[in-house]
């Protein structure tokens, strides 16, 4: 933002989520309706996540997860994959700094292993420069799915020797890789598509969904705000009634 342009001031939230789970879907599309390569969609989307937790910090969201690497998308070409392995390293790179100046607490959840040594040094690393961090919780779902996370919990548990009888949806939660976390309230997905493509299966179990149509690199601050002013009229049941 430049001096001349003054954020629109908004109004404050009566509820606000704890956490916001968001899906950054249409970044293809995005690139397509403009004419331009797949790749050049992603790089929007990259700086739009700066815009993005900038106004998370901004709005006083707690905890933010976002989907950036699926398991699944390795499917993709492998130029597309090699483009998206390099904008993560570069937007580490790039934006680290001002993440920990603003209060981010940098976190990822999913399987690094699959990165380069180099990579994987480099989120480490943010991490550790992160950890202390207290005014936004930034989970960065990269190689992440919510079937391989359950299976590695299922795994964990049984390494552990756990009896049955002890297994319960707390044992679960807890050796997911958002253990310690609360649940996202909020799941966003921007570009219309109205499904859950793996995304925080168990986690989302409550989770109210707000699927804006515009793409994530369009998927601005007042995007944003709208979608916590569409969570802050929900009513949730939880199965229950809610009766005056
Ligand atoms: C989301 O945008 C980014 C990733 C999945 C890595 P897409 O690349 O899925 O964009 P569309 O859905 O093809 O428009
Ligand atoms: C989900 O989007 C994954 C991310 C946004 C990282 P996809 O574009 O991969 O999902 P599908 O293939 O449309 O279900
Ligand atoms: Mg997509």
């Amino acid at each position: 933002m430049n001096n001349h342009e003054e954020p629109q001031e908004y109004p404050p939230l009566p509820h606000l989520p704890a956490h916001v789970g968001i899906i950054m879907d249409g970044n293809g599309r995005w690139a397509k309706s403009r004419g331009l390569p797949r790749l050049a969609g992603h790089r929007a989307g990259v700086e739009n996540l700066r815009r993005v937790l900038r106004a998370a910090v901004e709005f006083g969201i707690p905890i933010i997860t976002l989907y950036a690497f699926s398991t699944e998308n390795w499917k993709r070409p492998e130029s597309e994959v090699r483009g998206l392995l390099r904008l993560l390293s570069e937007a580490l790179a790039k934006e680290i700094g001002e993440l920990h100046k603003n209060g981010v607490q940098l976190r990822h959840i999913g399987d690094l292993s699959l990165l380069s040594d180099e990579l994987q040094r480099r989120v480490q690393d943010a991490i550790a420069l992160t950890r202390n961090n207290d005014r936004l919780i930034a989970n960065i779902a990269f190689n992440y799915g919510g079937r391989m996370e359950i299976v590695e919990a299922v795994r964990a548990i049984v390494r552990e020797g756990l009896p049955p009888e002890s297994i319960t949806e707390d044992v679960i939660s807890n050796h997911l890789f958002t253990a310690g976390l609360p649940d996202p309230d909020l799941i966003i997905r921007t570009s219309g598509e109205l499904r859950v493509s793996n995304f925080l299966i168990w986690q989302g179990a409550y989770a109210e969904y707000y699927i804006p149509s515009v793409y994530w690199p369009d998927f601005d601050r007042d995007e944003l705000y709208k979608a916590l002013q569409s969570f802050s009229q929900r009513e949730r049941r939880y199965g229950a009634l809610n009766e005056a």
